[in-house]
């Protein structure tokens, strides 16, 4: 029997939508917010906004690209949290909507675990090489920084984690300090091509175990900036791509170390990255390098599925279905929600 899911994302600031059929995705839609860029960051309530006027005519393209109608689609899986519940409210409630009105089950998916089984995505153009379990991944994104053995496909276990900022907002916090816009990532990324890693050096952090600590470094880089602006008011714009390429060189060295820490003790090989910084060069690099080193079969995730996407939530969806891991309409979404 084929199954079609309608996966629903809508944690953070991009609207999206994606069809799959018989774990194969068919389409993958992606509306960004651009209302957001002025402010240096997310504002909630404008995200919320812009949700509401995109969900619809997401899912609309969604099914168009795919070739599906409304009544082929079997079940709804949403992002329940984490994120910001504003925008979770606006997906719940879609998906709650949709399923009520076509009488389909309602799955709910963690938007961590998602990018975790992003991994396992194949799509219309490509199959893809995917893990074996038991695997070790890196999930590094705007608001989590976290190592999990990953058992079974619904079955994953936190061995690391964050105890302040993430990965990815030291990256923008540090783009912000110099001036650059938001999300600062890509383009630290970007101009760290063409600077010296090694010019600058920051603070790096003494944490015990597998954990990882992010704002020791943001408030040392940030203080580094401060007084070499008070020497030399142009110090930002000269040295931009030096201190791009050490300040990425800083953040990989941090989470490969822990990684790498990860794999020896728990003696797994195989590693995947995954979240909105697993497309950092710096870090894909640092990855392949390990692989080489340590004997690793590493896996990074193919672009349109390591940022914020409807295309995992579906296949996580997916997963759940076979396992008939149904919710009610009494479900509400979670700002916050951890790796069970
Ligand atoms: O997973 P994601 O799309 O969503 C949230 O967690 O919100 O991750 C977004 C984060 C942002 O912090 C962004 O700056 C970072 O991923 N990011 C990058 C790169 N691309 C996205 N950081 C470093 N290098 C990149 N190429």
């Amino acid at each position: 029997m084929s199954i079609t899911i309608l996966g629903i994302e809508s944690s953070c600031d991009d609207t999206s939508a994606s069809i799959l059929k018989d774990g194969i995705i068919y389409s993958n839609i992606i509306a960004n917010q651009t209302v957001h860029m002025d402010y240096g960051g997310v504002v909630p309530e404008l995200a919320s906004r812009a949700h509401q006027q995109n969900i619809i005519p997401v899912v609309h393209q969604a099914m168009e690209k795919a070739g599906v109608t409304a009544e082929e689609i079997d079940a709804v899986a949403f992002t329940r949290g984490p994120g910001l519940l504003g925008s979770l409210m606006v997906g719940t409630s879609f998906a709650k909507g949709f399923a009520m009105a076509k009488n389909i089950p309602l799955i709910e998916v963690n938007h961590l675990q998602a990018h975790i089984l992003a991994h396992f995505i194949d799509d219309l153009k490509n199959t893809y090489d995917h893990p074996e379990f038991p695997f070790l991944a890196l999930l590094v994104s705007g608001g989590n920084s976290q190592i999990i053995v990953v058992k079974d496909h619904l079955e994953m276990e936190v061995i690391g984690e964050t105890i302040d900022d993430a990965a990815g907002e030291a990256f923008d916090k540090c783009a912000k300090v110099m001036g650059l816009p938001y999300p600062g990532g890509p383009i630290i990324d970007r101009n760290a091509k063409q600077g010296n890693p090694h010019a600058f050096e920051f603070s790096r952090p003494k944490i015990q175990g597998l954990d990882y600590s992010f704002s020791g470094l943001k408030t040392s880089f940030l203080y580094f900036i401060r007084d070499k602006v008070k020497e030399n008011p142009n110090f930002v714009q000269e040295n931009m791509n030096d201190l791009c390429a050490s300040l990425q060189y800083t953040i990989v060295d941090i989470l490969m170390n822990k990684v790498k820490r990860a794999a020896r003790e728990t003696g797994i090989k195989q590693v995947a990255i995954a979240g909105g910084v697993s497309a950092n060069s710096g870090l894909q690099n640092a990855l392949h390098e390990a692989a080489k080193k340590f004997n690793w079969k590493v896996y990074v995730p193919q672009l349109g599925y390591s940022l914020d996407n409807a295309a995992m939530i579906a296949i996580t969806g997916y997963f759940k279905y076979l396992k008939k891991e149904f919710v009610g309409q009494d479900t509400a979404p979670f700002a916050r929600m951890t790796i069970k």
